[in-house]
Protein backbone atom coordinates (compact mmCIF):
# COMPACT_ATOMS: atom_id res chain seq x y z
CA UNK A 1 0.00 0.00 0.00
CA UNK A 2 1.36 3.71 -1.13
CA UNK A 3 1.31 6.32 1.16
CA UNK A 4 -1.20 7.69 -1.05
CA UNK A 5 -3.61 4.98 0.13
CA UNK A 6 -3.32 4.95 3.53
CA UNK A 7 -4.28 8.41 3.64
CA UNK A 8 -7.31 7.89 1.44
CA UNK A 9 -7.93 5.09 3.83
CA UNK A 10 -7.84 6.93 6.96
CA UNK A 11 -9.57 10.31 5.20
CA UNK A 12 -12.68 8.42 4.33
CA UNK A 13 -12.90 5.81 7.20
CA UNK A 14 -13.15 8.82 9.64
CA UNK A 15 -16.04 9.82 7.81
CA UNK A 16 -19.96 8.70 7.39
CA UNK A 17 -20.16 6.42 4.45
CA UNK A 18 -20.61 8.56 1.38
CA UNK A 19 -24.15 8.31 -0.23
CA UNK A 20 -22.52 8.10 -3.79
CA UNK A 21 -20.09 9.35 -5.09
CA UNK A 22 -18.49 12.74 -3.77
CA UNK A 23 -16.30 14.81 -6.42
CA UNK A 24 -17.46 18.28 -5.05
CA UNK A 25 -15.10 19.33 -2.07
CA UNK A 26 -14.93 22.88 -3.99
CA UNK A 27 -18.33 23.38 -3.37
CA UNK A 28 -18.52 21.42 0.16
CA UNK A 29 -16.42 19.03 1.62
CA UNK A 30 -17.31 15.71 3.81
CA UNK A 31 -16.59 16.54 7.40
CA UNK A 32 -15.19 13.85 9.64
CA UNK A 33 -17.33 12.29 12.45
CA UNK A 34 -14.90 13.69 14.80
CA UNK A 35 -15.95 17.08 13.48
CA UNK A 36 -19.44 16.82 13.44
CA UNK A 37 -19.08 15.63 16.92
CA UNK A 38 -17.14 18.64 18.25
CA UNK A 39 -19.74 20.78 16.94
CA UNK A 40 -22.81 18.60 18.44
CA UNK A 41 -20.99 18.87 22.04
CA UNK A 42 -20.19 22.29 21.75
CA UNK A 43 -24.19 22.58 21.26
CA UNK A 44 -25.24 20.05 23.79
CA UNK A 45 -22.87 22.03 26.40
CA UNK A 46 -24.80 25.62 25.31
CA UNK A 47 -27.72 23.31 26.76
CA UNK A 48 -26.44 22.50 29.72
CA UNK A 49 -24.67 25.94 30.65
CA UNK A 50 -26.09 28.65 28.92
CA UNK A 51 -24.68 29.71 25.44
CA UNK A 52 -22.36 32.40 26.58
CA UNK A 53 -20.78 30.45 29.49
CA UNK A 54 -20.10 27.72 26.79
CA UNK A 55 -18.46 30.12 24.17
CA UNK A 56 -16.45 31.24 27.11
CA UNK A 57 -15.26 27.84 28.15
CA UNK A 58 -14.46 26.98 24.10
CA UNK A 59 -12.07 30.47 23.54
CA UNK A 60 -9.46 27.95 24.02
CA UNK A 61 -10.41 25.75 21.23
CA UNK A 62 -10.97 28.76 18.76
CA UNK A 63 -7.67 29.88 20.20
CA UNK A 64 -6.22 26.99 18.73
CA UNK A 65 -7.79 27.24 15.12
CA UNK A 66 -6.83 30.95 15.27
CA UNK A 67 -3.50 29.77 15.71
CA UNK A 68 -3.14 27.55 12.98
CA UNK A 69 -4.95 29.26 10.46
CA UNK A 70 -2.23 32.14 10.92
CA UNK A 71 0.17 29.20 10.42
CA UNK A 72 -1.01 27.86 7.20
CA UNK A 73 -0.80 31.71 5.78
CA UNK A 74 2.50 31.94 6.74
CA UNK A 75 1.69 35.27 8.97
CA UNK A 76 2.25 33.81 12.35
CA UNK A 77 1.82 37.61 14.01
CA UNK A 78 -1.30 38.01 12.48
CA UNK A 79 -4.55 38.31 14.07
CA UNK A 80 -7.60 36.37 13.16
CA UNK A 81 -11.32 36.71 12.73
CA UNK A 82 -13.78 33.92 12.47
CA UNK A 83 -16.51 35.02 9.78
CA UNK A 84 -19.57 33.30 8.13
CA UNK A 85 -17.38 32.72 4.94
CA UNK A 86 -14.70 33.87 2.96
CA UNK A 87 -17.13 36.41 1.35
CA UNK A 88 -18.28 37.51 4.25
CA UNK A 89 -14.22 37.80 5.40
CA UNK A 90 -14.34 40.21 2.08
CA UNK A 91 -16.74 42.54 3.43
CA UNK A 92 -15.65 43.18 6.15
CA UNK A 93 -11.86 43.28 5.09
CA UNK A 94 -13.07 46.36 2.71
CA UNK A 95 -15.87 47.81 4.66
CA UNK A 96 -12.73 48.82 7.00
CA UNK A 97 -9.98 49.37 4.63
CA UNK A 98 -8.10 53.10 5.51
CA UNK A 99 -9.32 56.08 3.06
CA UNK A 100 -6.73 57.96 1.43
CA UNK A 101 -6.80 61.18 -0.01
CA UNK A 102 -9.50 62.19 -2.11
CA UNK A 103 -11.32 58.89 -0.91
CA UNK A 104 -10.89 56.73 -4.15
CA UNK A 105 -9.57 53.85 -3.45
CA UNK A 106 -8.52 51.30 -5.97
CA UNK A 107 -7.81 47.61 -6.27
CA UNK A 108 -5.69 45.52 -8.28
CA UNK A 109 -7.07 41.71 -9.10
CA UNK A 110 -7.29 39.09 -12.41
CA UNK A 111 -9.58 38.81 -14.64
CA UNK A 112 -10.31 35.07 -13.49
CA UNK A 113 -11.45 36.99 -10.47
CA UNK A 114 -14.58 35.33 -7.93
CA UNK A 115 -17.74 37.01 -9.25
CA UNK A 116 -19.52 37.88 -5.77
CA UNK A 117 -15.70 39.46 -4.89
CA UNK A 118 -16.30 41.88 -8.03
CA UNK A 119 -19.51 42.34 -6.36
CA UNK A 120 -18.03 42.86 -2.59
CA UNK A 121 -15.19 45.21 -4.58
CA UNK A 122 -17.80 47.33 -6.44
CA UNK A 123 -20.40 47.55 -3.44
CA UNK A 124 -17.55 49.51 -1.50
CA UNK A 125 -16.50 52.15 -4.12
CA UNK A 126 -13.59 49.76 -5.39
CA UNK A 127 -12.38 51.24 -8.37
CA UNK A 128 -11.11 47.72 -10.40
CA UNK A 129 -7.67 47.35 -12.28
CA UNK A 130 -7.21 44.02 -14.49
CA UNK A 131 -3.80 42.94 -14.25
CA UNK A 132 -2.31 40.80 -17.49
CA UNK A 133 -2.93 37.24 -17.34
CA UNK A 134 -1.10 34.72 -19.97
CA UNK A 135 -3.68 32.56 -21.99
CA UNK A 136 -4.98 30.08 -19.41
CA UNK A 137 -5.55 33.02 -16.58
CA UNK A 138 -2.50 32.61 -14.65
CA UNK A 139 -0.89 36.23 -13.95
CA UNK A 140 1.96 37.37 -16.12
CA UNK A 141 4.00 38.27 -13.76
CA UNK A 142 6.62 40.25 -14.93
CA UNK A 143 3.83 42.78 -17.60
CA UNK A 144 1.59 42.81 -13.98
CA UNK A 145 5.10 44.14 -11.67
CA UNK A 146 5.09 46.76 -14.77
CA UNK A 147 1.65 47.79 -14.22
CA UNK A 148 1.88 47.82 -10.41
CA UNK A 149 4.94 50.07 -10.70
CA UNK A 150 3.60 52.06 -13.24
CA UNK A 151 0.74 52.73 -11.17
CA UNK A 152 0.20 51.47 -8.14
CA UNK A 153 -3.13 50.79 -6.87
CA UNK A 154 -4.15 50.84 -2.70
CA UNK A 155 -4.05 46.62 -2.61
CA UNK A 156 -3.61 43.89 -4.58
CA UNK A 157 -6.52 40.81 -4.35
CA UNK A 158 -5.20 37.67 -5.91
CA UNK A 159 -7.92 34.95 -6.07
CA UNK A 160 -4.87 32.28 -5.63
CA UNK A 161 -7.46 29.33 -7.26
CA UNK A 162 -10.59 30.13 -8.71
CA UNK A 163 -14.17 28.79 -8.51
CA UNK A 164 -14.05 28.09 -12.41
CA UNK A 165 -11.14 26.46 -13.03
CA UNK A 166 -8.31 24.47 -10.88
CA UNK A 167 -5.36 26.99 -12.33
CA UNK A 168 -3.10 27.48 -9.55
CA UNK A 169 -2.15 31.19 -9.20
CA UNK A 170 1.77 31.60 -8.47
CA UNK A 171 1.36 33.22 -4.90
CA UNK A 172 4.52 32.91 -3.51
CA UNK A 173 5.82 35.36 -6.26
CA UNK A 174 3.16 37.69 -6.39
CA UNK A 175 3.91 38.51 -2.76
CA UNK A 176 7.06 38.58 -3.31
CA UNK A 177 6.11 41.58 -5.70
CA UNK A 178 4.04 42.90 -3.82
CA UNK A 179 6.45 43.48 -0.78
CA UNK A 180 9.12 44.87 -3.38
CA UNK A 181 6.90 47.55 -4.58
CA UNK A 182 5.05 47.95 -1.30
CA UNK A 183 1.72 47.37 -2.18
CA UNK A 184 -0.10 45.34 0.24
CA UNK A 185 -1.60 41.42 -0.98
CA UNK A 186 -4.86 40.00 0.21
CA UNK A 187 -5.57 36.53 -0.62
CA UNK A 188 -8.98 34.60 -1.25
CA UNK A 189 -7.74 31.42 -0.18
CA UNK A 190 -11.25 30.21 -0.48
CA UNK A 191 -10.58 27.63 -3.01
CA UNK A 192 -6.64 27.16 -1.83
CA UNK A 193 -6.54 26.80 2.05
CA UNK A 194 -5.91 23.44 2.44
CA UNK A 195 -5.34 22.53 -1.59
CA UNK A 196 -2.16 24.48 -2.07
CA UNK A 197 0.85 26.53 0.14
CA UNK A 198 -0.86 29.51 0.96
CA UNK A 199 1.95 30.04 3.83
CA UNK A 200 3.50 32.87 1.69
CA UNK A 201 3.18 35.71 4.18
CA UNK A 202 0.55 37.58 2.47
CA UNK A 203 -0.93 41.09 4.43
CA UNK A 204 -3.95 39.32 4.48
CA UNK A 205 -5.55 36.16 3.76
CA UNK A 206 -9.05 34.86 3.94
CA UNK A 207 -11.20 31.61 3.44
CA UNK A 208 -13.89 29.56 4.08
CA UNK A 209 -13.98 26.35 6.16
CA UNK A 210 -16.40 23.91 4.32
CA UNK A 211 -14.06 23.05 1.31
CA UNK A 212 -10.45 22.01 1.38
CA UNK A 213 -10.01 21.65 5.53
CA UNK A 214 -13.47 19.79 5.44
CA UNK A 215 -14.78 21.70 8.33
CA UNK A 216 -18.81 22.81 8.82
CA UNK A 217 -20.39 25.44 6.59
CA UNK A 218 -21.21 28.71 7.43
CA UNK A 219 -17.57 29.49 8.98
CA UNK A 220 -14.57 31.62 7.65
CA UNK A 221 -11.58 33.36 8.59
CA UNK A 222 -10.15 36.62 8.17
CA UNK A 223 -6.10 36.60 8.77
CA UNK A 224 -4.53 39.98 8.74
CA UNK A 225 -1.44 41.24 9.84
CA UNK A 226 -1.42 43.07 13.33
CA UNK A 227 -0.14 46.41 11.79
CA UNK A 228 -2.62 46.58 8.84
CA UNK A 229 -5.11 45.51 11.46
CA UNK A 230 -4.66 48.70 13.49
CA UNK A 231 -5.27 50.88 10.33
CA UNK A 232 -8.83 48.49 9.87
CA UNK A 233 -11.54 51.37 10.41
CA UNK A 234 -14.43 48.55 11.38
CA UNK A 235 -17.78 49.90 9.54
CA UNK A 236 -20.06 49.30 12.42
CA UNK A 237 -19.09 50.36 15.72
CA UNK A 238 -19.52 48.00 19.03
CA UNK A 239 -22.52 48.98 20.73
CA UNK A 240 -21.98 51.76 24.28
CA UNK A 241 -22.04 48.76 26.81
CA UNK A 242 -19.65 46.62 25.29
CA UNK A 243 -15.81 47.49 26.90
CA UNK A 244 -13.24 48.57 24.42
CA UNK A 245 -12.70 46.13 21.85
CA UNK A 246 -9.61 45.87 19.48
CA UNK A 247 -9.99 45.85 16.01
CA UNK A 248 -10.06 42.86 15.26
CA UNK A 249 -12.87 41.83 18.29
CA UNK A 250 -14.82 44.37 16.67
CA UNK A 251 -14.97 43.08 13.02
CA UNK A 252 -15.98 39.50 14.95
CA UNK A 253 -18.52 41.47 16.73
CA UNK A 254 -21.75 39.97 17.33
CA UNK A 255 -23.97 37.04 17.06
CA UNK A 256 -22.26 33.29 16.13
CA UNK A 257 -22.96 29.77 15.58
CA UNK A 258 -20.02 28.96 18.23
CA UNK A 259 -20.32 25.19 17.62
CA UNK A 260 -19.65 25.64 13.95
CA UNK A 261 -16.18 27.56 14.51
CA UNK A 262 -15.48 24.66 16.93
CA UNK A 263 -16.12 22.20 14.66
CA UNK A 264 -13.98 24.19 12.08
CA UNK A 265 -11.05 24.61 14.81
CA UNK A 266 -10.93 20.86 15.11
CA UNK A 267 -11.20 20.39 11.20
CA UNK A 268 -7.87 22.17 11.15
CA UNK A 269 -6.52 20.39 14.06
CA UNK A 270 -7.34 17.06 11.92
CA UNK A 271 -5.64 18.97 9.00
CA UNK A 272 -2.37 19.69 10.31
CA UNK A 273 -2.47 16.03 11.84
CA UNK A 274 -2.50 14.37 8.57
CA UNK A 275 0.34 16.90 7.53
CA UNK A 276 -0.61 19.60 5.24
CA UNK A 277 2.45 18.30 2.49
CA UNK A 278 1.08 14.97 2.89
CA UNK A 279 -2.62 16.39 1.62
CA UNK A 280 -1.75 18.36 -0.61
CA UNK A 281 0.47 16.37 -2.44
CA UNK A 282 -2.19 13.99 -2.74
CA UNK A 283 -4.70 16.44 -4.01
CA UNK A 284 -2.40 17.52 -6.62
CA UNK A 285 -1.11 13.83 -7.66
CA UNK A 286 -5.52 12.80 -7.87
CA UNK A 287 -5.86 16.00 -9.81
CA UNK A 288 -3.25 14.65 -12.57
CA UNK A 289 -3.99 11.16 -12.05
CA UNK A 290 -8.16 12.27 -13.14
CA UNK A 291 -7.31 14.82 -16.05
CA UNK A 292 -5.37 12.13 -17.58
CA UNK A 293 -8.12 9.57 -17.73
CA UNK A 294 -10.73 12.59 -18.63
CA UNK A 295 -7.95 13.88 -21.62
CA UNK A 296 -9.95 11.03 -23.44
CA UNK A 297 -13.86 11.28 -22.57
CA UNK A 298 -15.50 12.80 -26.30
CA UNK A 299 -17.03 15.78 -26.11
CA UNK A 300 -15.23 17.54 -23.39
CA UNK A 301 -11.86 19.72 -23.04
CA UNK A 302 -10.08 19.47 -19.62
CA UNK A 303 -8.83 22.82 -18.68
CA UNK A 304 -6.16 22.81 -16.50
CA UNK A 305 -2.55 21.51 -17.56
CA UNK A 306 -2.28 17.95 -17.13
CA UNK A 307 -0.04 18.53 -13.86
CA UNK A 308 -1.55 21.85 -12.80
CA UNK A 309 -1.36 21.08 -8.63
CA UNK A 310 -4.66 21.31 -7.94
CA UNK A 311 -7.57 18.49 -7.28
CA UNK A 312 -9.83 20.24 -9.41
CA UNK A 313 -10.53 19.14 -13.00
CA UNK A 314 -12.88 21.23 -15.42
CA UNK A 315 -14.31 19.88 -18.48
CA UNK A 316 -15.55 22.38 -20.86
CA UNK A 317 -18.05 21.24 -23.51
CA UNK A 318 -16.75 20.76 -27.23
CA UNK A 319 -20.23 19.75 -29.20
CA UNK A 320 -22.78 21.20 -27.15
CA UNK A 321 -23.18 19.06 -24.01
CA UNK A 322 -25.05 20.97 -21.44
CA UNK A 323 -22.99 21.29 -18.27
CA UNK A 324 -25.94 21.53 -15.72
CA UNK A 325 -28.23 18.80 -17.33
CA UNK A 326 -24.94 16.55 -17.22
CA UNK A 327 -24.48 17.18 -13.80
CA UNK A 328 -28.42 16.87 -13.02
CA UNK A 329 -28.11 13.30 -14.58
CA UNK A 330 -25.00 12.39 -12.60
CA UNK A 331 -26.43 12.67 -9.96
CA UNK A 332 -29.95 11.53 -10.07
CA UNK A 333 -28.83 8.74 -12.48
CA UNK A 334 -25.57 7.87 -11.00
CA UNK A 335 -25.13 9.36 -7.12
CA UNK A 336 -22.19 11.21 -8.67
CA UNK A 337 -22.07 15.03 -7.23
CA UNK A 338 -20.33 17.69 -9.13
CA UNK A 339 -20.50 21.29 -9.87
CA UNK A 340 -21.93 23.07 -13.23
CA UNK A 341 -20.17 26.23 -13.15
CA UNK A 342 -21.96 29.33 -14.24
CA UNK A 343 -20.49 32.26 -16.05
CA UNK A 344 -21.21 34.51 -12.96
CA UNK A 345 -18.29 32.55 -11.21
CA UNK A 346 -15.44 34.69 -13.20
CA UNK A 347 -17.84 37.01 -15.20
CA UNK A 348 -14.86 38.54 -16.93
CA UNK A 349 -13.11 35.76 -17.99
CA UNK A 350 -15.67 32.55 -19.05
CA UNK A 351 -18.11 32.95 -21.35
CA UNK A 352 -19.92 29.32 -20.83
CA UNK A 353 -20.87 27.00 -18.47
CA UNK A 354 -18.36 24.12 -17.89
CA UNK A 355 -17.99 20.85 -15.24
CA UNK A 356 -15.97 20.69 -12.15
CA UNK A 357 -15.22 17.85 -10.28
CA UNK A 358 -13.35 18.51 -7.04
CA UNK A 359 -12.05 14.96 -5.62
CA UNK A 360 -10.91 15.00 -1.92
CA UNK A 361 -7.84 12.68 -0.43
CA UNK A 362 -10.12 9.58 -0.19
CA UNK A 363 -10.80 9.90 -3.76
CA UNK A 364 -9.45 6.66 -5.72
CA UNK A 365 -8.03 6.50 -9.68
CA UNK A 366 -10.99 3.85 -10.35
CA UNK A 367 -14.00 6.37 -8.89
CA UNK A 368 -12.68 8.85 -11.04
CA UNK A 369 -12.72 6.05 -13.48
CA UNK A 370 -16.56 5.63 -12.66
CA UNK A 371 -17.02 8.99 -13.35
CA UNK A 372 -15.62 9.13 -16.90
CA UNK A 373 -17.66 6.35 -17.71
CA UNK A 374 -20.92 7.60 -16.47
CA UNK A 375 -19.98 11.30 -17.88
CA UNK A 376 -19.93 9.62 -21.47
CA UNK A 377 -23.57 8.28 -20.68
CA UNK A 378 -24.88 11.78 -19.09
CA UNK A 379 -23.91 13.57 -22.24
CA UNK A 380 -25.66 10.65 -24.50
CA UNK A 381 -28.31 10.78 -22.22
CA UNK A 382 -28.78 14.20 -22.10
CA UNK A 383 -27.59 15.38 -25.70
C1 LIG B 1 -12.70 31.58 -5.07
C2 LIG B 1 -13.81 31.77 -4.09
N1 LIG B 1 -13.84 32.87 -3.34
C3 LIG B 1 -14.80 33.09 -2.43
C4 LIG B 1 -15.82 32.18 -2.26
C5 LIG B 1 -16.92 32.50 -1.28
O1 LIG B 1 -16.85 31.68 -0.17
P1 LIG B 1 -18.06 31.68 0.87
O2 LIG B 1 -19.19 30.99 0.20
O3 LIG B 1 -17.51 30.96 2.07
O4 LIG B 1 -18.39 33.09 1.18
C6 LIG B 1 -15.84 31.01 -3.01
C7 LIG B 1 -16.92 30.03 -2.83
O5 LIG B 1 -17.12 29.13 -3.58
C8 LIG B 1 -14.81 30.80 -3.96
O6 LIG B 1 -14.79 29.71 -4.71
Amino acid sequence: MTHGDSLADRWRSARPPAAGLHLDSAACSRQSLAVLDAAARHARHEAEVGGYVAAEAAAPVLDAGRVAVAALCGAPDAEVVYTTGALHALDLLLGGWPRGPGGRRTVACLPGEYGPNLAVMAAHGFERRLLPTLEDGRVALDDAALALAADPPDLVHLTAVGSHRGVVQPVSMVAQLCAELGLPLVVDGAQALGQIDCAVGADVTYSTSRKWIAGPRGVGVLAVRRELMERLRPRLEPPEWVSPLSVARQLEFGEANVAARVGFSCALGEYLAYGPDVVRARLAQLGAAGRTVLADVPGWAVVEEDDEPSAITTLAPLDGADPQAVRDWLLSQRRILTTCVGVQRAPLEITRPVLRISPHVDTTVEDVETFAEALIAATAATA
